[in-house]
Formats: structure tokens, C-alpha cells, sequence
């Protein structure tokens, strides 16, 4: 052959082979493992720093901290002369090297190598490779202290970036480290990476799902563990074994796609497979693979909804296996937007399903292995089975499962009836279509365990009864705006729904003060409850003490009484008044200091079963005659016009009070200045005015829906 003309590769090229795509440790780490598996390994280990930064950057410039990643394996390993002929070689396919094979010797694994240029994947991260490998047949010679034992070869090389990636085309060769040429016991190979980019190590939790979804289904006699290299063996988090990925799925959401083998457990020839339902059904409309070119492309596998919206990455939509090595991920199959059930499909489908063609015959995984590549012509069929795959789950799955919970929710609440004892009346058939109608759009987007919950589903029937006659109310509005006419019907009808709907807010407001009534009855009993606790309550839930309380909404006026008067407390008495601040709920306030209809309300509230001492009654005086003095002080008229007076409100269940202090607390209580109430009076109290205001909001609904 003519020599005249000759082709050069420069080593560049490896620089182009997108390995500054692989700046994920773990995508690193996982190409490492990939041919550990080629080599048989039952074991690999992964020692790392875990959640560490690999290096430090400061005003543009890199500095390496010093780490080493190692991933070590019991696998066939490499003589050097193997190293030469099989690892040194950029893009040799394994699978077409008769040395090797496309399947392993021992296990008969299906390789994942197939580029061979996986090896390259490292130098994403870091600067230095160092390989110690020992294969081979086993042989006699010398170990690494001059002994002569039996084993395996060793081969020890330091591969460097920098050097790699010179724009020659000249022979690189690699440092060769002290190991090189000794025999080892046991075959196996060790690669040790250093001098790091700046790149992160995930926690050894996170490492270990990332490692996880990167190989799909464990295998028998394989098992990948990892170490933090920064932790001793008795911290906790030391040592995870990377597990099975799992993704939880909805319930009956599952579509599966498996091979089917005959009577004595064998495949078909030509093999055959078929697409069920979760409860085993076949589905014949959505086909287990696809056909190109006359060939059948088959997928193994599932497809569902998970239970929660996805809680990362990892889990989002269909993951894509080849040989047990993630190839894709894809939410939907690059289809456009804008069809039946994207949103759902979009948060919650997920997926795991084995193309294992895809590197066969034609190679379909990029170069950089970051995605399959979809524009090759078998790589559209497999994209277009993919979209009606998408677009079938998006249109059956979803809907059934909607009309589902809805038919779910009307059984659990018997929301029908409730209905219909709410608006009995037979004009009031609007407002009852409205309430059925709100309570079908919620409990559709509503999950089923969810509805399993009593909880929810009473909430959402109190939800609907208080809307159903706003919406109503709205619509009749919206009727007689559009009725140029107004007749004097169409008027009567909105102020009674208007009515119906004011009713069902007063309602729902004593309904939900009375749970809040109940929750601090429990509440009052258990020792763990603080003042504190109680203080808070009482400012966020006045009402609790007089039913027509009602929270104070942020006030400059009140906060500027509140601070005045902290002033001019410390000045009177020399003591810091704490008053309650939401800001450290953590700390106690001296007392709740409020304001109703005008008339600053002092709240002091003691433990439930606390008899009130003599010292506290004369704090309580204090801040009587404080306030009174407070309020008459020039400068303050102001304030006094808008506060014209003030009360103090003392819950304490006894009064241990003696001499001056006893007649102090009665003679407050003849003048009114000074109410005293019990917990359990008081709660009592508040609950009997709660619900004779609820009924009151019952009766009067009532008589609103009959005169109608
Ligand atoms: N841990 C190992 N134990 C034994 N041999 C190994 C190991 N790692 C790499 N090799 C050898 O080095 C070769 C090159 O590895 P590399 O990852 O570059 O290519 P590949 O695995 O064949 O293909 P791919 O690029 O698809 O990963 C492998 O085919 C294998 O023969
Ligand atoms: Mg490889």
C-alpha cells in the first residue's frame, strides 16, 4: 500500500469526546463501576469524601484539597500487557475483541462496555488517574516485598490530563508507579483519582440513589458499597450499601411490559411479550416494544403514576435502560405540550424500562452518554412508541382514576345528603347543584389515601356547604346584571341567597372557634402546656375570653400605646414590661395586653389549677395604677381620646390572696375594673355562647331555605 497519504488523529480528541460532560461524580464514579462489572467483580468498593467540595476556588484560581476518590473491585483485573491492549486503547470495542466478548466469562454478564472510552470518563473531574491492576493467569513470582508468592500480575500507571491531552499525535506513556511488575495475591483493580476541579461529592445518602438509578435491577453476585473516606468505622453514615432504586407508585396505576415464556419456563421462538394492567389484564392497544424495518424492538419494563409528586431528579418520568445501565431519562418522549393529562403526566409519571437493543447492532447512546440519540431513524421509532405510549397513559389512567375518587368521595361523605339537609328548600336546587359541584372539583384533584383520611373529607364538605351559596349568589348577580329588566323576583332571590350565604360564613366561624374551644380544653390538662402558650392563644383568639372579641389587626395606633407605655412603665417602676411578642413565642410575656371597642384589656393568664399569690396581685395593681397614671399623663390625650379606658381580665382557676391584696382584687371587681374567671368557667362559657350561636346561624338558615 502507497504511503502517500496518512491520517492523524491528534490526542485532543479525547478532550472532544465530551468529557466535560461528565461533571457529575457520580456519572464519574458510575462509568468506573461499569467496567468493574465487565470484569466480573462481585464487590466494588467507593471511597470518597462525602459531601465534601473536591477543591476550592478563590479569586479565579483552583486549589485541590487534597482528596482521593477510589473505587476498588475483585474483578478479573489487567496484566500490563492487558492494560496496553485493552485499557490504553482509546474507542477499541470490547464486544467486537474476541480477548473479550460481549459477554463476561465467568457470571456471562451482557457487558455494558461498548465505546471504550469509558475509562476517559474521570478526566471530567480531575487531573490524575492512577490504575494498580493485577490479572492474568495465576503465576508465581515476586510480591511487592521481594517474596515469592503465587498470583496475580500487577500493572501500576499514573495517567495525567495534562499530558493526555497535548495537540500531538505522538505515543503518550503513562508514569509507571512501584507497583508495576509485582505479584499480588488476589486479581482485582484499584483506580485512585486525584487533583480535583472544583466539584462536589454528594452525601453518601444521596450518592448512594444517584448510584442506585444509574443501575437499574441488582444483579446476583454484585454488590456496590461505599465509604466516606472522612469518617471513621464507628461515626454513623461510615459505610451504605447502594440498594435497589425504588420509587413508590400510585396504586393501580401500573402498566407493565414483560416477556412471556412457555410451559417449561422458555422463551418463544421468536420471543414473545405482551403489556398487562396492574391487576394482570392484557392491554392490547399500547404494544410491548415496536417494529422497524420488519425487526421488533421489544421494552421490558413498567410505566405508573408515582404516589407523590416527584420528590427529585432522579425519580422524574421513564427512565431508559440498556443493559442494566441508565441511557435516558425522559418525561415525554419529547412530545410537545398541549395534550390529554400533561400535568399529571408531567409531576407524576415515572418509569423503568430495559431497551437493551439500543447499543446492539446500532450504537444509539451519545457519545458523552447523557441521552440516547433520538434522531437516528430507529431512535424516532422508539421516540414516536414512546409519545403514544405517554399520550394513552395521559387519557386512560388519569380520567378513571378522577371519576374514581370523586365516585370514593361521594360514599365516604354522603355528600348528596348533607346537601340536602343543608338547602332543603326546592328553590334552593341551585345552591345545592353549586355546593355538589365544588365538592366534585376538589375531591377530584384530591389523591385517594388522602380521601381515606375523615379529616379531609370533612373538610372538604364544610368547604363546599360555605361556598356553594357565595357561588350561587355570584351567578344570580351576574344573571341580573345581565337582566336589563330587574325584576323585583330576581332581587328577592338574591338577597335570600344572600342571606343563606351570609348564614353559612357565621356558621362556619362558630364551627371552627368551637374546635378551637375543645382543642384547649384538652390543652388545660396537660401539665406540658405553658402560660406562654395560652398568652399567645388568647392574643391571636380574644374571642375566647369575651365572644365578641375579635384578633386585633396590626394597629400603629396600639403599637404606639404599647411602647409608650413600656416606657413609661420602666421609668415609673424601674422594671422592663415584657409584653407578648410573636416574634420569640419562646418567651413569656408578663401579660397579653390587647384592645377591644376602644378599651385596652390587660390579660393575665396563670396555669390551669394556679391560685393567684399575693406578689402577683400586686404586680396586677401595679400595672393598674401605672395604666391609670399613664393615661391621664400630659402629652398623652391623644391616645386617651382613641383608648378612653382600660379592664383587666385575670384567668386563674383560685385565689390564695390575704389582707391588703384580697381587698385590693375585690374592690377592682365591685368597681369593674377587674373580671376573674376560671379555666373551666370560662371555657365553658365561651363554648355555650359559641354554640348557641351556631344554632342560632342553624335556625335562622333554616327559616331562610323554608320561607323560600
Ligand atoms: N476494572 C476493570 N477490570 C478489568 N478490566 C478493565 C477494568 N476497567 C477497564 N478494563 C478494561 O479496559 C477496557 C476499556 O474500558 P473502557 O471503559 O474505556 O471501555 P469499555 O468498557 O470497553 O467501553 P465503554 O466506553 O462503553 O465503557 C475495558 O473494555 C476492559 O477490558
Ligand atoms: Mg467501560
Amino acid at each position: 500500500m502507497s504511503k502517500k497519504y496518512k491520517m492523524t488523529i491528534s490526542r485532543l480528541t479525547v478532550d472532544k469526546l465530551g468529557l466535560k460532560l461528565y461533571d457529575r461524580v457520580s456519572a464519574v464514579i458510575a462509568e468506573v463501576i461499569a467496567n468493574s462489572y465487565d470484569a466480573d467483580a462481585t464487590n466494588v468498593e467507593v471511597i470518597a469524601p462525602m459531601g465534601e467540595y473536591l477543591a476550592s476556588k478563590s479569586q479565579g484560581i483552583l486549589t485541590d484539597k487534597g482528596y482521593t476518590i477510589e473505587v476498588k473491585d475483585n474483578g478479573i483485573g489487567m496484566t500490563p500487557d492487558e492494560v496496553n491492549a485493552f485499557y490504553l486503547k482509546v474507542g477499541a470495542e470490547r464486544r467486537k475483541d474476541p480477548k473479550r466478548g460481549g459477554t463476561s466469562k465467568k457470571y456471562g454478564r451482557r457487558v455494558m462496555g461498548r465505546k471504550g472510552i469509558g475509562k476517559l470518563a474521570p478526566f471530567g473531574v480531575c487531573e490524575i488517574v492512577e490504575l494498580i491492576t493485577s490479572g492474568g493467569d495465576l503465576t508465581k513470582g515476586k510480591d511487592e516485598n521481594g517474596n515469592i508468592i503465587e498470583g496475580y500480575l500487577t500493572a501500576h500507571l499514573i495517567l495525567d490530563r495534562a499530558n493526555i491531552l497535548q495537540d500531538t499525535d505522538a505515543e503518550y506513556n503513562p508514569e509507571v508507579g512501584e507497583l508495576d511488575g509485582v505479584i499480588r495475591a488476589k486479581h482485582g483493580t484499584l483506580i485512585r483519582l486525584k487533583t480535583f476541579d472544583r466539584r462536589h461529592v454528594p452525601t453518601i445518602e444521596s450518592f448512594e440513589r444517584q448510584l442506585s438509578q444509574r443501575f437499574g435491577v441488582p444483579s446476583e453476585h454484585w454488590k456496590i458499597t461505599l465509604y466516606d473516606s472522612l469518617k471513621t468505622k464507628t461515626d454513623p453514615g461510615y459505610t451504605l450499601h447502594v440498594g435497589e432504586f425504588f420509587v413508590v407508585k400510585m396504586e393501580g396505576s401500573e402498566i407493565r411490559f414483560e416477556e412471556i415464556y412457555d410451559s417449561s419456563n422458555k422463551p418463544y421462538n421468536p420471543r414473545k411479550y405482551r403489556t398487562v394492567d396492574s391487576s394482570g389484564q392484557e392491554l392490547t392497544d399500547i404494544t410491548p416494544g415496536f417494529s422497524f424495518e420488519e425487526v421488533f424492538y421489544p421494552i421490558i419494563g413498567w410505566v405508573g403514576y408515582s404516589q407523590k409528586p416527584y420528590k427529585d431528579d432522579l425519580m422524574a418520568g421513564i427512565r431508559i435502560y440498556c443493559r442494566n445501565k441508565i441511557a435516558a431519562q425522559t418525561k415525554i418522549f419529547n412530545m410537545k405540550a398541549g395534550f390529554t393529562g400533561e400535568y399529571d403526566i408531567r409531576s407524576y409519571l415515572v418509569g423503568e424500562i430495559h431497551a437493551d437493543w439500543l447499543d446492539e447492532d446500532e450504537d444509539l447512546i451519545r457519545t458523552d452518554r447523557q441521552d440516547i440519540l433520538w434522531s437516528h431513524e430507529l431512535g424516532q421509532a422508539f421516540e414516536q412508541w414512546g409519545q403514544e405510549l405517554v399520550k394513552k397513559v395521559g387519557s386512560l389512567t388519569r380520567e378513571p382514576k378522577r371519576k374514581k375518587t370523586w365516585q370514593l368521595f361521594e360514599e365516604i361523605s354522603d355528600i348528596h345528603n348533607k346537601v340536602l339537609h343543608a338547602f332543603p328548600g326546592d328553590e334552593q336546587r341551585d345552591i345545592r347543584k353549586n355546593t355538589v359541584e365544588i365538592a366534585k372539583a376538589i375531591a377530584r384533584t384530591t389523591r385517594e389515601d388522602e380521601l381515606q383520611e375523615g379529616e379531609n373529607v370533612d373538610s372538604i364538605i364544610n368547604l363546599s356547604l360555605l361556598l356553594g351559596p357565595h357561588i350561587t349568589l355570584d351567578h344570580k348577580l351576574n344573571e341580573a346584571a345581565e337582566n336589563s329588566g330587574n325584576p323585583l323576583s330576581v332581587i328577592t332571590g338574591i338577597l335570600k341567597t344572600a342571606r343563606i350565604a351570609e348564614l353559612a360564613g357565621f356558621g362556619k366561624i362558630a364551627e371552627d372557634r368551637i374546635s378551637v374551644i375543645r382543642k384547649i380544653e384538652e390543652l388545660k390538662d396537660d401539665p406540658e402546656t405553658l402560660e406562654g402558650a395560652f398568652q399567645s392563644l388568647i392574643s391571636e383568639a380574644p374571642w375566647l375570653i369575651n365572644p365578641q372579641w375579635s384578633p386585633v389587626i396590626a394597629n400603629q395606633n396600639f403599637s404606639t400605646l404599647k411602647t409608650e407605655f413600656q416606657k413609661f412603665y420602666k421609668k415609673r417602676t424601674g422594671i422592663d414590661l415584657r409584653l407578648e411578642n410573636f416574634s420569640d413565642p419562646a418567651k413569656r410575656a408578663d401579660f397579653v395586653l390587647s384592645s377591644q371597642d376602644n378599651i385596652i384589656q390587660i390579660v393575665e393568664i396563670k396555669k390551669p389549677a394556679h391560685g393567684l399569690e399575693n406578689n402577683e396581685m400586686d404586680r396586677i395593681v401595679t400595672y393598674i395604677d401605672v395604666m391609670a397614671e399613664f393615661l391621664s399623663a400630659p402629652g398623652n390625650e391623644e391616645l386617651k381620646k382613641i383608648y378612653s379606658d382600660y379592664h383587666v381580665t385575670i384567668v386563674c382557676d383560685k385565689i390564695n390572696l390575704t389582707k391588703v391584696q384580697k381587698a385590693a382584687f375585690r374592690g377592682y371587681k365591685n368597681e369593674n375594673r377587674l373580671t376573674h374567671i376560671t379555666w373551666s368557667i370560662f371555657l365553658l362559657r365561651t363554648r355555650k355562647m359559641h354554640e348557641a350561636f351556631l344554632n342560632e346561624a342553624e335556625r335562622q338558615k333554616k327559616l331562610a331555605t323554608e320561607k323560600q
